[in-house]
């Protein structure tokens, strides 16, 4: 079972053997977010999505609760939109890097959380922000930190 490696160890070596699969101008990569259509920090976090080079594909859907379902998202989990990139699911407002991350680690899970809404965090900024998780979670339920924001 792959793991996700914590922040810092061995990024190094990591994002040196992935330059050299990627080349420079390689294409953008595609995220498909499923959101309320009354939300609007949802398209905050699309935005800084796409200015972190993912290119977005946004769908409204009125039962975002079934959309997290279908995706293994709990209750536990839940935040606004929930989003599918390269097999995996993105819930709530995850930082792009962290998505970045995930996608060249390429570990055994389900995919990313930040479960809420925390303040500050991309997409929900404001005069003030709180600390957060992102979180990684598995079909078996497992759910493990894999990066802190203060
Ligand atoms: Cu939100
Ligand atoms: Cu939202």
């Amino acid at each position: 079972m792959k793991r996700f490696l914590k922040v810092g160890i061995a990024a190094g070596a990591l994002s040196a053997s992935v330059a050299m699969l990627m080349p420079l101008n390689a294409a953008a990569t595609e995220i498909t977010v499923y959101k309320s259509p009354y939300c609007g920090c949802c398209t905050q976090w699309i935005e800084h999505m796409e200015e972190h080079g993912f290119e977005v594909t946004a769908k409204n859907v009125e039962d975002t609760g079934a959309i997290k379902q279908q995706h293994g998202v709990t209750r536990e989990l839940a935040s606004c939109h929930t989003a599918v990139v390269d097999g995996y699911v993105i819930e709530g407002h995850v930082p792009a890097a962290d998505v970045k991350r995930l996608l060249e680690e390429r570990p055994d899970v389900e995919g990313l959380a930040v479960p809420g809404m925390p303040m500050g965090s991309p997409g929900m900024e404001g005069p003030r922000s709180e600390p957060y998780n992102v979180v990684s979670f598995d079909a078996d339920g497992n759910i493990e930190v894999v990066n802190s924001y203060q």
